[in-house]
């Protein structure tokens, strides 16, 4: 029998990936309104993983006879200063959901649930990439500074990894 507290932290993390969703689908329109095309689709595309990522525990809850508690979606902030300062938010809102992860893997191994610590490993194992790629997204944006025509193929190139993810 799973305990309470990990059926509470996985309902808070499938909330959380709600969340990431609405933030990214709202960043993609701040990016889309401000012609940064690429990027739009990119978050867009992005907002369509974490939904993903939700629909996961949301399963996971659903297979081990729970029922998955749909919280209200916390409102994301749609105003950004700039696109470095976008991504910037986006690389640390994964790093807080990585966190969370980290901690939800602990509290398994220690109440000894090792089906709920192996479900875990595949987000242990995304958040890495996750990481690693809006890491360099802010590295890149943090080499063009404020050049336009440096912003413009920072955009140009999500949009070609973007087409390159959705042709796999
Ligand atoms: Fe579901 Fe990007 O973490």
């Amino acid at each position: 029998m799973i305990k309470n507290s990990i059926v509470k932290k996985l309902n808070q993390q499938m909330n959380l990936e709600f969340d990431s969703a609405s933030l990214y689908l709202q960043m993609s329109a701040w990016c889309s309104y401000k012609g940064f095309e690429g990027s739009a689709m990119f978050l867009k595309r992005h907002f369509q993983e974490e939904m993903q990522h939700m629909q996961r525990i949301f399963d996971y809850l659903c297979d081990i006879n729970q029922q998955p508690i749909v919280d209200s979606v916390k409102k994301p902030h749609n105003n950004f200063e700039s696109l470095i300062h976008l991504f910037e938010k986006n690389y640390n809102n994964e790093k807080i959901i990585s966190m969370k992860i980290n901690d939800l893997c602990e509290l398994a191994l220690t109440e000894k649930d090792f089906s709920t610590f192996e479900f875990l490993q595949w987000y242990v194992s995304e958040q890495h990439e996750e990481e690693k790629l809006f890491k360099s997204i802010v590295a890149k944006l943090n080499l063009v500074g404020s050049s336009s025509e440096g912003l413009f193929l920072v955009d140009k190139e999500l949009k070609n990894l973007n087409e390159k993810i959705e042709r796999h």
